[in-house]
């Protein structure tokens, strides 16, 4: 059997499957996400430990399968820094992806052209280079002390190898990485301040990072030889889950955060895009996505507003979709990375009047989403990516009227996957199989079952793109409101 691992930001998913990539089990375990001022996002490492011991306690008591494990892959939230001192002990909380505090350093970083052009991305408020300069000017004695900087996925290789081992696709959320050479790059670290032997050793996600410790599989009752894949960032590891590796495959995510991914062939950054640039978790492969922060967030606030749940306020529209009416919605609730890599902007309404309801407020929150997903599709096509079809994941995907707007908005099909895991932890899980041996990147990272087809609708085309290219005059003028 194998294991993978999603190391999620609300809680931890841990995922058996058999020789063959079957789901046996699954089991979460949560821990608390620390905001000790506004616009910081902080975890205790330790928190993940207690995680991932209680989520394999669980698995290895329910299945029996668990006693011939062979491969466990360990998927990310990415960019958090997780400092160790020379005794690797954690020296203070982990900086979090959807931390703020360091924007200044963001800027100033980013400035510098090498940023770009080295590591493929915009530097953006969020990544881990920003949070280091943040720290040698705010904790100067914490800095010092730093032997190594961890991402969260490479924490955990750490303490299932013993070793620092780090992927690539992670790797490239820091900021540090050389995207195009795959390698750390001296001349990123030095504007950093930061020095290479700070840094793990890099492998491909699907490559082998170690053993797990001899200690650890007396605990769990092991006898062979475990294998730990390099691992992935959570995004790359969903890639792998839904077999989005080649041109032409992708995802849209409607989670807390919103994602457009397209795998790629070849390394094509466009930062000017603010569209993120990422290596993929096999070798020579490179992905690219957009992200929007407010997807589900933005129906979730309304919901708190309307007092209505999320699935009442969409099951008020049916799920026939109509032309959009006159009120857009901006959902730059926590400001936006793509299109606009503007963390100060925040969100509206235009086009209220006396007789707008409830349902148009609804309406308008999933084609303001829609339109944030459409800027990240135009940017992704400028790039030369081809996105056929897509298929559509996370809880938003439950809205039928959602899905029909997005796929009306972008002009893309998207599919909607069987039931079952086909999430980061299941691509984690793959990646701990391939590592092992247990089949190629082409054998195991297959696409799931398409139950359901969502084309966009040929009658309502015209009145969306009128509707986006009002959405699009909008930003600006909210922009110099604010
Ligand atoms: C990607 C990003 C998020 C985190 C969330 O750039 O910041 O998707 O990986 O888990």
């Amino acid at each position: 059997s194998f294991l993978g691992i999603d190391l999620g930001t609300s809680g931890l998913r841990a995922l058996l499957v058999d020789g063959e990539g079957r789901p046996l089990g699954a089991t979460e375990r949560h821990y608390p996400l620390c905001h000790p001022h506004s616009g910081w996002s902080e975890q205790d490492p330790a928190d993940w430990i207690a995680a991932l011991e209680g989520a394999v306690a669980e698995l290895r008591d329910r299945h029996p399968e668990f006693a011939a494990l062979r491969g466990i892959g360990v998927a990310g939230h990415m960019h958090g820094a997780t400092l160790l001192d020379a005794e690797d002990r954690v020296i203070r909380p982990c900086i979090l992806w959807n931390d703020t505090r360091s924007h200044a350093e963001a800027a100033r970083l980013d400035a510098i052209a090498d940023f770009r052009a080295l590591s493929g991305n915009i530097v953006f408020p969020g990544f881990t280079a920003p949070k280091l300069e943040w720290l040698r000017a705010h904790e100067p004695e914490n800095h010092a002390r730093i032997a190594r900087v961890l991402l969260p996925a490479a924490y955990l290789n750490l303490w299932l190898t013993g070793d620092h081992v780090a992927d690539m696709s992670d790797s490239a959320g820091t900021s540090w990485l050389d995207t195009g050479r795959r390698d750390w790059s001296d001349r990123l670290l030095g504007a950093g301040h930061m020095r290479r032997d700070q840094m793990p050793r890099l492998v491909e996600g699907s490559e082998p990072a170690g053993h797990l410790r001899a200690q650890l599989a007396r605990d769990w009752g092991l006898a062979q030889p475990v294998v730990v894949a390099g691992g992935a960032g959570d995004n790359a590891a969903a890639a792998c889950g839904i077999g989005a590796m080649e041109e032409g495959q992708g995802f849209v995510s409607l989670g807390t955060s919103g994602v457009l991914l397209a795998a790629r062939d070849g390394y094509r950054p466009a930062p000017e895009t603010a569209l993120h640039t990422f290596c993929h978790a096999v070798p020579g492969k490179w992905y690219q996505m957009g992200v929007m922060l407010s997807a589900t967030d933005s129906l979730n606030w309304l919901s708190r507003i309307a007092g209505a749940t999320p699935a009442q306020l969409t099951a008020g529209l049916g799920d026939s979709l109509r032309a959009p009416g006159p009120v857009r919605f901006l959902p730059y609730l926590s400001g936006e990375r793509t299109p606009h890599n503007d963390p100060v902007i925040r969100g509206s309404f235009t086009g209220l009047a006396s007789e707008t309801t409830r349902d148009d407020l609804t309406r308008a929150v999933l084609e303001g989403v829609a339109f944030g997903l459409r800027d990240s599709h135009e940017a992704l096509k400028a790039t030369g990516a081809r996105t056929d079809r897509l298929m559509a994941i996370g809880g938003g995907a439950r809205s039928r009227y959602w899905l029909r707007a997005i796929a009306t908005a972008l002009d893309v099909t998207l599919t909607l996957p069987s039931d079952g895991e086909f999430g980061a932890a299941l691509g984690a899980a793959r990646l701990g199989m391939v590592a092992a041996g247990a089949g190629s990147v082409e054998q195991v990272m297959t696409a799931p079952d398409v139950t359901e087809e969502i084309a966009p609708d040929p009658e309502l085309r015209g009145a969306f793109d009128e509707a986006f290219a009002a959405y699009r005059a909008a930003y600006p003028a909210i922009r110099a409101a604010q």
